[in-house]
């Protein structure tokens, strides 16, 4: 028998596996600034990070447990003790901590990735378990790769989780392997095995090899299950998580068939997946669910047609009720820093002090080159003021020359982390390439430009651009976000703060291998 309560918790994961996505790499800032939005949005756990991996995400998952009001804060911890305790230490100060230990029950990996035993796993697993819940009320426990393990023996590892203490038991299906009817029966058959199920909260984590991830999700909750796992946008390893937004919604529009609700404000959704977007660099889909800038457009001449005559002839949702059009605040260059502060607040954005005097500098430039600045433009400018690195690189000014007759060539200056200002010059193949490779001139960097995106904030001839970039820096890879209206300006934004990014994860790697521990 499943659970009576319908309600399902939203775990959201977009800061531990959504960062784990290639190229994502958010600073302690950054992670905040989600976290708030997603405690907005009504999240009702955010696993914040792996504490253990480096000092970087420990202080992350830290500051997210001392700063962020209203959902549960989890850590992630392997089967390990140094793993248990760094992520105790990283979540302890929230008012509601949680550590959520692993370790995989498949043979697949059990033989070739852990080259251990299934005895062992029950003992590390056991051991793991009263470890936490020696430290921490609640304690989630995974048995990673379930879908492709036995399930025989996963129920007996869950039964030893359950009788160590644990409060939420999650299903991984790790490589995205299963499929929804698949899942369903799979989950029923471990309620059949493991009696104690019924007493803590059950909840899956799919991922979205086969584009099954939400399908299997909302399998499990029919089948019980009443935490999911998802990430903003779908982002996580390889092909992403099941996605937040897309959950959400499917609960809140088919509640009446299907029962099952969250406590989510919809409202949030669109502002909290732009925000991920922007601070991942990692974009959405146009045609994406919920999300996509065409989820709610309609193209052909009936379709558009219908909508004027009646909204819900093609739409099962309002855009509104997403967050969409929902703020139609319009600045322009004869708005005050009071009006501002007012639209800003509006956002959801209490700037004061030096935070807004910066703000305001920039928006008096933006509205000097374009007539109206609109609420997206705003929270667009808002992010890249926020994203000043406090410690980093600085571009000074620029000066770029393109011509079809001649090579683009161009001059930059930038401050240093020390406060020296440094000049370097490039001939390129373009505008672009050519401010890029001033700026790794200038700062003596042999940065290796992976990936380049422009964007427009809004529609119109006059819309800001935003560009994002991924690095190889110093060894690492690292990504940067510049909004201007000048793209070439908010590309050079954006490529100066990667280099910032990755010299200073590249800072924290060697302060990590001297600090951690090694891990078995
Ligand atoms: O995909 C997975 O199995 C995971 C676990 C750590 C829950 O991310
Ligand atoms: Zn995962």
């Amino acid at each position: 028998m499943p659970p009576q309560d319908q309600r399902v918790i939203l775990f959201d994961t977009t800061l531990r596996d959504g960062e784990q996505s290639p190229g994502i790499s958010l600073n302690t800032a950054e992670k905040l600034e989600i976290a708030h939005q997603l405690a907005r949005l009504g999240v009702d756990v955010i696993e914040a990070g792996f504490p253990i991996t480096s000092p970087g995400d420990f202080e992350a998952v830290q500051a997210i447990s001392r700063h962020v009001e209203g959902p549960i804060v989890a850590g992630l911890a392997r089967a390990h003790s140094a793993d248990v305790e760094a992520a105790w230490g990283a979540v302890r100060d929230a008012t509601r901590p949680r550590i959520h230990t692993f370790i995989s029950t498949s043979d697949i990996h059990i033989e070739h990735q852990l080259q251990s035993t299934r005895e062992d796993v029950k003992g590390s697993a056991r051991a793991a378990v009263a470890h936490a819940r020696s430290l921490c009320d609640d304690v989630e426990f995974s048995p990673m790769d379930a879908t492709r393990a036995d399930l025989e023996f996963t129920a007996e590892v869950v039964q030893i989780a359950i009788d160590e203490g644990a409060t939420t038991i999650n299903v991984p299906d790790t490589v995205g392997y299963t499929m929804p009817d698949e899942f369903r029966a799979y989950l029923g058959r471990l309620y059949d095995l493991v009696p104690g199920l019924r007493d803590v909260v059950l909840s899956v984590h799919c991922h979205d090899d086969l584009g099954l991830a939400v399908a299997n999700s909302f399998a499990g909750v029919q089948a019980g299950a009443r935490q999911v796992e998802c990430a903003v946008n779908g982002i996580g390893e390889r092909a992403g998580n099941a996605s937040l937004e897309e959950l959400i919604m499917l609960l809140h529009t088919r509640r009446e068939a299907v029962g099952f609700w969250t406590d989510a404000n919809t409202h949030e959704i669109a502002r909290t997946s732009r925000l991920v977007s922007r601070l991942t660099g990692y974009p959405v889909q146009p045609n994406k669910a919920i999300v996509g800038r065409n989820a709610f457009a309609h193209e052909s001449g009936i379709h558009q047609d219908g909508v004027l005559k009646e909204r819900t002839t093609y739409e099962i949702m309002d855009a509104r009720t997403v967050g969409l059009d929902a703020n139609q605040i319009v600045l322009g260059k004869h708005s005050g820093r009071h009006a501002l502060k007012q639209a800003l607040s509006e956002l959801g954005y209490e700037l004061d002090g030096a935070a807004l005097k910066t703000a305001f500098a920039r928006f008096k430039d933006i509205a000097d080159k374009k007539k109206h600045v609109t609420a997206m433009d705003l929270e667009a400018l808002v992010h890249d003021e926020l994203r000043e690195e406090v410690v980093g690189y600085h571009l000074e000014w620029f000066d770029v020359e393109a011509s079809s007759r001649r090579p683009p060539h161009a001059t930059v200056a930038v401050r240093t982390p020390e406060g020296k200002v440094v000049e370097g010059s490039f001939t390129g193949d373009g505008p672009v390439d050519a401010i890029f490779r001033a700026l790794n001139a200038a700062t003596g960097l042999d940065a290796r430009l992976r990936e380049f995106r422009v964007d427009a904030v809004t529609g119109g001839q006059d819309a800001l651009g935003e560009t994002s970039v991924v690095l190889d820096v110093a060894g690492q890879t690292a990504a940067g976000q510049g909004v201007a209206t000048d793209i070439i300006e908010a590309a050079a934004r954006a490529y100066v703060r990667a280099l910032s990014q990755g010299v200073r994860k590249a800072q924290l790697a060697e302060r990590g291998a001297a600090e951690l521990q090694p891990t078995p």
